[in-house]
C-alpha cells in the first residue's frame, strides 16, 4: 500500500535510525521527516539517505499549527510515527516548561492536525513513541508491564505520561487508530553526548571527569537503538490498534558498572594501561528525584509480534564506542553547534 508517513524527530538519536530503516526498507513509502532541529537534532545523522527519492525533510516546530497543517496537506500524510520530544531528564529539571510545550502541547497539536486532516480515522495510524519512565521507579524486584499504573517522577516523565494519556484520549473520544510503545534506555551511534554512555565515551577520550550521580547504584535496562527501530517497524506494521507494547533489552546494569565497562574497553582501544580511565570516575551530587531502577517486561511484544533484541550488550557497546571514535567530527560539531551551519548550507537557512 502506498503510504506517506510523517516521522517526527527524525533528525534526533532514535528518529534518525527509524527514518533510515524506513527509507531503505520501504522504497514505496514516502518518508517525511519533520523536525525543528533543536540542539539534539541534526541532518548529518541522515546524510546516508538524504538523496533518496522517497525522503523529504520539513523543518517545522510542533508548536506551529499552521505549518503542521501545511505539511499534512502538501504531502498527503497517511500515518504518523511521533518521536519528536525534549528527551533529557536533567534539562527537564532546570526547564520543565520546555517539556510541557514540546511534549504535551506539541503532541496535542499533532493529534489535532492529524484528526482534522484525516477525517476518516479508520485508515490512518498515529503511532506514539514513549518511555518506560512513565511507570515511575522500581525497587530491586519486579518489572514494568503494560498494565503497570503510571507514576511519573520527573518533569520529563510527567510530560511523556501526559502525552500518552492524550493519545489514548483521542483513541477513545474520536476513535483515532493509535498505538503506543514504551521503551527502556537506548544507546548507540548518534546519541547527543549529554546522556550517560556517549558522555562517558567523549570524556574518557578527552581525559575529562566521568560524573557519576550519587553512588552510581541506579539501574537502567539498555537496548541498542537499531533494535528499537526494528521494534518500531514491527509495531507500525503488525501491532494491534489501541494497544501498548513495552520494549526493553532484558539487560539491566548499575550505572557504575557501565562506566567501569566503558573505561576498561576504552583503555584497551586507546592503548592505555588497564585502570587508567577509571581514575576519571568522579562521584557527584545525585540527580534530584533520581529514579532508582527501570526494568521492562517485554514479553508481550515478544509473544505477539516475535520481536527480540538482536545484539548482545557487549557487542552493542563495542560498536557504539567504535562509532564515536571514528566520528570525532560529529562529536565536535554537535557540541559546538556547527550542524546549524550544515543545515543553512544544504537547505538555505
Ligand atoms: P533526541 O532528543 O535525540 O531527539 C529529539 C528530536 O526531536 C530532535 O531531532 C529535535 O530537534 C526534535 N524536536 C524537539 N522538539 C521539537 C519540536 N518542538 N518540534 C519539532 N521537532 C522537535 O531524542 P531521542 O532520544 O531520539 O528520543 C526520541 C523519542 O523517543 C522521544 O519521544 C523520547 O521520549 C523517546 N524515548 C527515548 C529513549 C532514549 O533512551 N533516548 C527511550 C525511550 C523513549
Ligand atoms: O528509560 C528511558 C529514558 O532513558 C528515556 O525516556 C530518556 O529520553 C533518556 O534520556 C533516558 O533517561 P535516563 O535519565 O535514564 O538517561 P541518562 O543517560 O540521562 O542517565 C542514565 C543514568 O545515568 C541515570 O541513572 C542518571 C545517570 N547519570 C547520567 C548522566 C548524564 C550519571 O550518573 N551521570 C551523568 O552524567
Amino acid at each position: 500500500m502506498k503510504r506517506n508517513i510523517l516521522i517526527t524527530g527524525g533528525a534526533g538519536f532514535i528518529g534518525c535510525h527509524v527514518v533510515k530503516l524506513f527509507v531503505e526498507k520501504y522504497p514505496d513509502y514516502n518518508i517525511i521527516n519533520l523536525d525543528c532541529l533543536t540542539y539534539a537534532g541534526n541532518l548529518e545523522n541522515l546524510r546516508a539517505i538524504e538523496s533518496s527519492p522517497n525522503y523529504i525533510f520539513e523543518k517545522v516546530n510542533l508548536l506551529d499549527v499552521s505549518e503542521l497543517e501545511a505539511v499534512f496537506a502538501k504531502h498527503a500524510v497517511t500515518d504518523v510515527i511521533h518521536l519528536a520530544a525534549e528527551s533529557h531528564v536533567d534539562r527537564s529539571i532546570t526547564d520543565p516548561l520546555a517539556f510541557v510545550k514540546t511534549n504535551v502541547i506539541g503532541t496535542v497539536n499533532l493529534l489535532n492536525v492529524a484528526k482534522d486532516y484525516w477525517g476518516d480515522l479508520e485508515n490512518h495510524l498515529f503511532y506514539h513513541i514513549s518511555t518506560d519512565e512513565v511507570y515511575g521507579s522500581l525497587e530491586d524486584g519486579g518489572f514494568f508491564t503494560e498494565t503497570t499504573p503510571y507514576d511519573p517522577q520527573s518533569p520529563y516523565s510527567a510530560s511523556k505520561a501526559s502525552s500518552d494519556h492524550f493519545v489514548r484520549a483521542y483513541a477513545n473520544t474520536y476513535k483515532m487508530k493509535t498505538v503506543i510503545t514504551n521503551c527502556s534506555n537506548n544507546y548507540g551511534p548518534n546519541q547527543f553526548p549529554e546522556k550517560l554512555i556517549p558522555l562517558c565515551i567523549h570524556n574518557i577520550k578527552n581525559n575529562k571527569p566521568l560524573p557519576v550521580y550519587g553512588k552510581g547504584e541506579n539501574i537502567r535496562d539498555w537496548l541498542y537503538v537499531v533494535d528499537h527501530a526494528r521494534a518500531i517497524d514491527l509495531v507500525f506494521h503488525e501491532g494491534r490498534a489501541g494497544e501498548t507494547y513495552n520494549i526493553g533489552g532484558f539487560n539491566e546494569w548499575k550505572n557504575i558498572d557501565i562506566v567501569q565497562l566503558l573505561c576498561q574497553k576504552m583503555d584497551a582501544k586507546l592503548g592505555r594501561a588497564s585502570g587508567t580511565s577509571e581514575k576519571l570516575i568522579t562521584y557527584v551530587k545525585d540527580r534530584a528525584g533520581h529514579d532508582h531502577r527501570y526494568a521492562i517486561d517485554a514479553s508481550k511484544i515478544q509473544k505477539e509480534l516475535g520481536w527480540e533484541p538482536s545484539l548482545q550488550f557487549e557487542e552493542g557497546i563495542e560498536k557504539t564506542i567504535d562509532w564515536y571514535l571514528e566520528n570525532e567530527d560529529w562529536l565536535n560539531n554537535v557540541t559546538s553547534g556547527n550542524y546549524q551551519k550544515y543545515y543553512e548550507e544544504h537547505y538555505g537557512g
